[in-house]
């Protein structure tokens, strides 16, 4: 049977993104595929977090993906931190994966240059824009060699041009195919990143191969995952083949599943960014349980363009078209059809609210039922924790056999 993990963020707040992204083909798929779902809690340390609030908002995630539908009886779930394999096999994986490819990270680096954005340097934005179209050059050059061999010595090979850039730029230009200009301005904005992730934790940087550390130990075949974790999903598949051609048959290469409706709900508020917890304003983002009023409140004042017609066009009409996509992920409707049922943008919005109130009414019913017996809440991620350590243990053990390390006992 098709193996399937994915991954969340421990956060009390979940969001109609989450859902429609994510959580609906989670429900989806636990009647028919092996399932298994984390709240990835030792992802929520990677930057700064609130300890008093951490275990509860730990519990609550577990509440939502009940209340969303997640059926322990048909699928596993668990806390990541409940289960020690995923930091265990993250070090075997951090001896695979190299500093080239977590550098590449996007992730990564917007997250490193949001948390130091007061006061860039006046050119720093653009010179890092420069800087990324170096590095993904790299990166598609290393993702094109499709010998294993042949990947690992490319990523050694951005690596040592990476350092060489530092010592001495005339060089590096040399070993590249730009003009020297650019392979400075490159070096100078790559520099600039560098600086900036200074202050990071070492586990921001490290943070995709906890990922893949997640997907390997479970030999998922599927991994759902939203646009933005593409790039990670596609570390797990590489360190995965790497291991395998360099020690032997060990993990499972997965698959990405990206749902296409509603993979990508943007912010009500901005609608050019994507819906999210850590970024958008509390205005912008529809909780899965925030009530009918705050809902229709919401949805009411989400910014829409400036002409009046009503039409599916997202790169010059992004806030309607988000309003048309959400109402077609929450009703199974097209958001082009939708768009021809229109005159105004009010009927619309209406339309998109009580569309909205009535997807999550039964969500925050569930969640307070699930919410009122603790104790059953525990005893669902302790079961959850036991059977995904059976699984995870053997692969643990298998990937430590392969690389060559000694048996314990
Ligand atoms: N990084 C993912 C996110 O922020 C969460 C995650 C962690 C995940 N481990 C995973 C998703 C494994 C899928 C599979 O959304």
């Amino acid at each position: 049977m098709t193996r399937v993990l994915s991954g969340v963020q421990p956060s009390g707040d979940m969001h109609i993104g989450n859902y429609l992204g994510a959580f609906r083909s989670w429900v989806a798929s636990q009647a028919e595929h092996d399932s298994f779902y984390c709240i990835v809690d030792l992802h929520a340390l990677t930057s700064e977090h609130d300890r008093g609030t951490l275990a509860d908002r730990t519990l609550a995630a577990a509440a939502v993906l009940l209340a969303v539908g997640l059926d322990p009886a048909q699928c596993t779930l668990f806390v990541q931190s409940h289960v020690p394999e995923h930091t265990q096999l993250a070090w075997l994986l951090e001896c695979t994966a190299t500093m080239g490819e977590l550098r590449r990270m996007t992730q990564f680096k917007e997250k490193t240059r949001r948390a130091t954005a007061e006061d860039p340097p006046a050119s720093a934005a653009d010179a890092a824009v420069e800087a990324d179209a170096a590095v993904d050059a790299d990166a598609s050059a290393s993702a094109s060699a499709s010998a294993d061999a042949a990947a690992s010595a490319a990523a050694s090979a951005a690596v040592a041009v990476a350092v060489e850039t530092d010592a001495a730029v005339g060089e590096a230009s040399a070993a590249q195919p730009e003009t020297a200009g650019s392979g400075r301005r490159a070096a100078e904005a790559d520099e600039r990143v560098r600086d900036a992730s200074g202050a990071a934790r070492v586990g921001l940087f490290t943070y995709p191969v906890l990922m893949a550390a997640d997907i390997l130990l479970y030999d998922a075949d599927r991994v759902p995952v939203g646009d933005d974790q593409r790039q990670h999903l596609e570390l797990a598949r590489t360190l995965a083949s790497r291991f395998n051609s360099r020690y032997g048959a060990t993990f499972v290469v997965p698959q990405a599943a990206v749902p296409a409706v509603g993979a990508r709900v943007m912010d009500l508020q901005d609608p050019t960014r994507k819906m999210s917890k850590s970024v958008s304003s509390p205005q912008g983002t529809v909780s899965v349980l925030d009530p009918p009023d705050v809902v229709r409140r919401k949805v009411r004042r989400a910014v829409t363009d400036t002409d009046r017609e009503v039409r599916h066009d997202p790169d010059s009409k992004p806030g309607v078209s988000n309003l048309l996509e959400l109402l077609a992920a929450a009703t199974s409707g097209d958001p082009v059809e939708l768009a021809d049922r229109y005159q105004e943008y009010g009927a619309l919005k209406d339309d998109v609210a009580d569309a909205l109130v009535e997807l999550l009414r039964p969500v925050r019913a569930r969640y307070d039922l699930v919410m009122a017996d603790p104790g059953e809440l525990r005893r669902v991620l302790t079961d959850g924790a036991g059977r995904a350590r059976q699984v995870a243990a053997a692969t643990l053990a298998r990937a430590s056999t392969h690389m060559g390390l000694l048996a314990a006992g």
